[in-house]
């Protein structure tokens, strides 16, 4: 039995291999946030000098890509990323995936847009039939958090203002807004839902990464790493 950081290990591994095998020497990769996307960025290290560069979705991400001799470019000087790696929250099984738990949601949406392919790295206990046990995160302009918490409320859920670990005090993203975390969503409809919550005014974005799904998923489980597309 592995436990979830050997599968998050395992998966970045899975991950370094995918991006080697279909990304020809010189070309610039998508990189994502979290525990597992840092494993990913050191299991890649030693192969810094195969990429132009990449574009990054957070300052934690490009603080290590850049510790580890990689060149990081804004995201502006791109057109297209033939691949973006990263991990997710929940992930259901159509490859809609909630996203934002270490608040780079809009960030990663961003990047997550400019890319061919989108892989998705994670730990089996990610994987889930109807997305809604993890929070959903939402970034908002902070003069508009009580009018959206109250939207989103209608629909349906209980909303916490996120605070820095252990304080009293908002987090801020790195793009200086606020996160809502959305808590008792029973997310049947993604695509839907997302949309109806980029209409509230004040949202930046939420983590619903529905329209712009995975394609492929690397999932570490009990059998080891498994490869699925969408
Ligand atoms: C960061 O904002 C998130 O979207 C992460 O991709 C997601 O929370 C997964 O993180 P872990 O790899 O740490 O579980």
């Amino acid at each position: 039995m592995y436990t979830q950081d050997q599968l998050k290990a395992m998966v970045a591994e899975a991950a370094k291999e995918e991006v080697l095998k279909n990304m020809a020497p010189g070309g610039i990769l998508g990189v994502g946030t979290g525990s597992t996307a840092n494993l990913f960025i050191d299991a890649l290290a030693p192969h810094a000098s195969h990429f132009a560069g990449v574009v990054s979705s957070s300052q934690v991400s490009t603080d290590r890509l850049k510790s580890h001799g990689f060149l990081v470019l804004d995201s502006n000087s791109v057109e297209s990323l033939p691949m973006y790696v990263d991990g997710a929250d929940e992930i259901d099984p159509k490859g809609h995936m909630l996203k934002g738990g270490g608040g780079a949601l809009t960030r990663e949406k961003i990047v997550a847009q400019l890319a061919k392919t989108f892989v998705c790295i994670c730990d089996g206990s990610k994987q889930v039939d109807v997305m809604g046990q993890f929070p959903l995160p939402v970034e908002v302009i902070p003069m508009a958090s009580a009018q959206v918490s109250r939207e989103l409320v209608h629909l349906g859920g209980v909303v916490t203002l996120r605070k820095v670990k252990g304080g009293e005090q908002a987090f801020v993203t790195d793009n200086q807004a606020w996160i809502l975390d959305v808590a008792g969503l029973k997310i049947t409809h993604p695509v839907e839902l997302e949309s109806q919550i980029n209409q509230i005014p004040g949202v930046i974005c939420n983590g619903l990464f529905a329209r712009r799904k995975a394609d492929v998923l690397l999932i570490g489980e009990s059998g080891g790493v498994r490869r699925q597309t969408y």
